[in-house]
Parts: C-alpha cells; structure tokens; sequence
C-alpha cells in the first residue's frame, strides 16, 4: 500500500519528523519495555515525539489524537486501548493529510484505509500457543481439567484474540473445562484480586490458570500462595508476554510456562514512520516473530532476557 505523505509542519521542529504517539498507559512490565523502546527509538534530532499516556482509557487517546491533529504532527502512531469506536478520529487525522500507524494493538474500523500499517504481534496464535502448552503439560491426565482464565482489558485486541486461539486449540480436547473467566486489566493488583474471586468460589479445584499476561498471573501467585496452595505444583499456570517477572517466577517454580509476546517495537516502528512519511510503500501488516518458555529454559534464559 502506498502510504500517504505526513506534509504537516510539525510543530516547527526543523526537518525532524513530528511524531505524535498515544501510548496505552503503564499497566504492565511489558508496556514499561515497549515505552521505553518507542521513546529510545523516536529520539532527537531525527524525531520531535510528543507522547501521551491515555491510563487504559479510550477517551484519554481520542483527545491525544485530536491534539495531534491539531498540533498538525507529521505522522500519528498509536497503540489502541481496545479495538472499537475509532472510525471518527481517524476519519479526522485522514481529512487533516495526517497518516496513522497502529502499533501492538488492532482496531476494527469500516475503512481499512484510515491507518496506512500495523506492527504487532499475532495475538490468536499467542492465544494458540498457551493451550498447546496446556495440552501438553497435561498428557495422560484424565478429565474434566478444570482451567480458570485471566482476561486482559474488556474489548481489547490482545484479550479478545488471546481468548479465541485459546478455546480454539483447547477445545479440540474435551478433557478441558473452563469454568471461570474474567477480566483483571492486565494488572498485578487485578489478577490477585479476581484470582482470589476465582479461588473463593472453586475452592482448591482448580487445575489449570491461563493469564493473558505475566503481570496478571504475578498477582495470581500471590493470591494462590496466600490460599495455602502451590502455584506452578496445584495449580499449573501458563502466562503470556515472556517478561523478567515471568523467567523469575519459574526458574522459582511458580510459574510453569509463558509464550513471548516481543514489546520491543521501537526500532521497526521509527522505520516504517520513515517510510509513511517520505510516501514510500508499506506492509499492511508486519508480524512480530515470537516463541514459547518453559521452567526448565529459566534460568539459562534469564540473562538473555531484554525486558
Ligand atoms: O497489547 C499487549 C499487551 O498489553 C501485553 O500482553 C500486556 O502485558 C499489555 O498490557
């Protein structure tokens, strides 16, 4: 797709490209990662950025956007809250000559050429993945396993499509049962409190915890532990995102697996903003390539570990 050409002024920022970037807040260890890559990519003097943390509200990023339109940035990028309820905003950045780039997060929209590309990770395989993990780990186990799910933030893209690889894969084995699932923001402080929900309602039946991220599952731990039972051992628990907290939690045995999901976008991102603004042809879409970890790779792994 040939990308439309950013002809803002920029703010007045010389020949540096004006990037206006909403980012989704600072919820969890990997969004702390990706902030820092996309700050340490768009740096001086070749990028003017001008960041702004929405705090997981959609409201917050549709008035950031609306304050990049009318700054007239170069190119606007954003990592969307939930994937809804963007078609006006971006009808404006359209009508203002303004491209978009998505970054980690998608958006349904009607007009598919209201954003000019997006890089991220592929969230239904993310989801895929976990359960594959789960069918493995419990080889030869008789039925029902019982699974209770951590969901990421309602509506977004990342929760949504993490749920559907999920019970796609898992659902082709009929030993699998989930029979709670509920949001927790992808915090720490909400996967506690919804595990302990989780807890006080199924007591110590429980087999099996998928978290959407580590940070949910770091807060399970905590929650499991003060329930007297063993995270990792009573309980087998599958996470996704592959950051430091997760390698530490398992190489302590407390978490047994988590299926990478690379926050590390800066550098590709500053590259196709580049592009986007000089006119050059991009992707529609470019994938982040990722794996799985398991216990046994912790240790090994954890000094290799960039985020
Ligand atoms: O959009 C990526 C997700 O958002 C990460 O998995 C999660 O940790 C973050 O909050």
């Amino acid at each position: 797709m040939l990308a439309g050409c950013g002809g803002g002024e920029g703010g007045g920022a010389g020949d540096s490209i004006t990037v206006g970037f909403s980012q989704v807040g600072a919820e969890s260890e990997w969004r702390t990662a990706n902030t820092r890559s996309v700050k340490e990519a768009l740096a001086p003097p070749e990028f003017n950025l001008r960041f702004s943390d929405a705090q997981q509200k959609q409201e917050n990023q549709i008035k950031a956007l609306r304050s990049f339109i009318a700054q007239g940035v170069d190119v606007i990028a954003f990592s969307p809250v939930v994937e809804t309820g963007w078609d006006t905003v971006l009808q404006e950045a359209k009508a203002a000559g303004i491209p978009v780039v998505l970054t980690d997060r998608a958006v349904k929209v009607s007009d598919e050429s209201l954003y000019a590309t997006f890089i991220g990770s592929d969230f239904v395989e993310e989801g895929r993945r976990a359960a594959r993990w789960v069918i493995e780990d419990s080889e030869g186990k008789p039925g029902p396993i019982r699974i209770v799910e951590l969901q990421g933030t309602v509506g977004s893209a990342p929760a949504n499509d993490r749920m559907r690889g999920f019970k796609e894969v898992i659902g082709e084995d009929d030993r699998f049962v989930i029979v709670r699932s509920q949001s927790g923001d992808f915090t720490r402080a909400k996967g506690k409190e919804v595990m302990e929900a989780f807890l006080k309602a199924e007591g110590g039946n429980i087999d099996v915890l998928f978290a959407h991220n580590d940070d949910m599952a770091i807060g399970a731990i905590q929650a499991i532990e003060e329930a007297g039972l063993k995270p990792g051992t009573d309980i087998r628990i599958v996470s996704i995102d592959g950051v430091r907290g997760a390698f530490e939690a398992m190489k302590a045995g407390k978490l047994n697996a988590t299926v990478e999901c690379n926050p590390l976008l800066g550098p590709q991102l500053a590259q196709l903003i580049r592009d986007v603004h000089a006119g050059r042809e991009v992707p529609r879409r470019v994938v982040v390539e990722e794996g799985v970890f398991t216990q046994d790779q912790a240790e090994a792994e954890l000094p290799n570990r960039k985020y």
